[in-house]
């Protein structure tokens, strides 16, 4: 007798508890049932986060080759190809560079066309260097929108070129690097030229400048004499802005700035100057 009514003293709670436990479960079907489909659920998902690739990352064994050799060749490079950049890039996901959203624009750069006209750029910058093996594509601009942090302009570019496989010319990617630094269309050219002589030790021979029609006549006409480059070796690609009326407004007062002063250190309406934002922006 003493032994069962210790053996029910101890036993019996906890069988009371399991006859608890298995009633409830029986007396409430519905939680039942949702109980077991989110074990199965959460299991299958662990296993499925488990065996799923990586995201994939665009170095891997072969691009350190390729980027490897191509160092070693860049003293071969003679011309130069300039993309100069307008926007910085927030997406993590490059192939959907044609959604406004994937871009951090400014209010007047949210119109229809616009950030399709940075990926004309682009491509155009690509079928340029990639009908001359001797170039080197620069896509350039600094880390011009500083409220997106640390971004710049030309990785920006750079990465949308990878995400849409370099528009059919991959060979193009191993000549093809950023500027990161230039503010404004002088910049992006006079850095692009100083980027180009440390990668390869010498000056380029011919340069292109891809970028909107409107900013043509700045370019040649006003950048380009600024540093004394030989018209007849620089080549300007214009493509349609998608705001063509207050684009070319907005381009005489700029011109007007860069006449009186070719290098820009002292038009103050020049973005260079409105972008040098503290605390994490530099100056030149
Ligand atoms: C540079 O351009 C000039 C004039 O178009 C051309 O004659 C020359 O071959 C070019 N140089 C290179 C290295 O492409």
């Amino acid at each position: 007798m003493h032994t069962r009514g210790y053996d029910l003293e101890i036993g019996s709670p906890t069988a009371r508890r399991r006859r608890t436990c298995n009633r409830w479960l029986a007396d409430y079907p519905v939680e039942r049932t949702i109980l077991a489909v989110t074990i199965v659920s959460v299991s299958v998902l662990a296993i499925m986060g488990l065996l799923s690739p990586r995201e994939p990352s665009f170095v891997d064994a072969a691009t350190v080759e390729e980027f490897a050799l191509a160092h070693q060749t860049y003293g071969n490079l003679k011309n130069l190809v300039i993309v100069a950049g307008h926007a910085v890039y927030i997406g993590t996901d490059f192939t959907k560079a044609d959604d406004m959203d994937s871009w951090f624009l400014e209010d007047y750069q949210r119109i229809p066309g616009q950030v399709e006209s940075f990926i004309e750029h682009i491509s155009q910058g690509v079928e340029a260097a990639a009908k001359d093996p001797s170039a080197l594509l620069l896509f350039s601009g600094g880390e011009t929108r500083h409220l997106a942090g640390p971004l710049s302009e030309g990785a920006s570019y750079w990465f949308v070129a990878n995400g849409l496989n370099w528009f059919g010319h991959p060979n193009v990617r191993q000549r093809s690097l950023t500027e990161a630094h230039a503010r404004d269309s002088f910049e992006n050219l006079i850095f692009s030229i100083c980027r180009f002589y440390e990668l390869t030790g010498h000056f380029p021979e011919n340069i292109t400048v891809v970028g909107y029609e409107f900013k043509r006549e700045r370019f040649v006409d006003y950048h380009r004499a600024a540093i004394a480059f030989p018209a007849e070796r620089l080549k300007y690609i214009g493509t349609a802005a998608p705001n063509p009326t207050t684009a070319s407004t907005g381009e005489m007062k700029t011109l007007s700035a860069f006449q009186r002063d070719p290098f820009g250190c002292q038009a103050s309406s020049l973005p260079r100057f409105q972008w040098a934002l503290p605390p994490h922006s530099w100056r030149v």
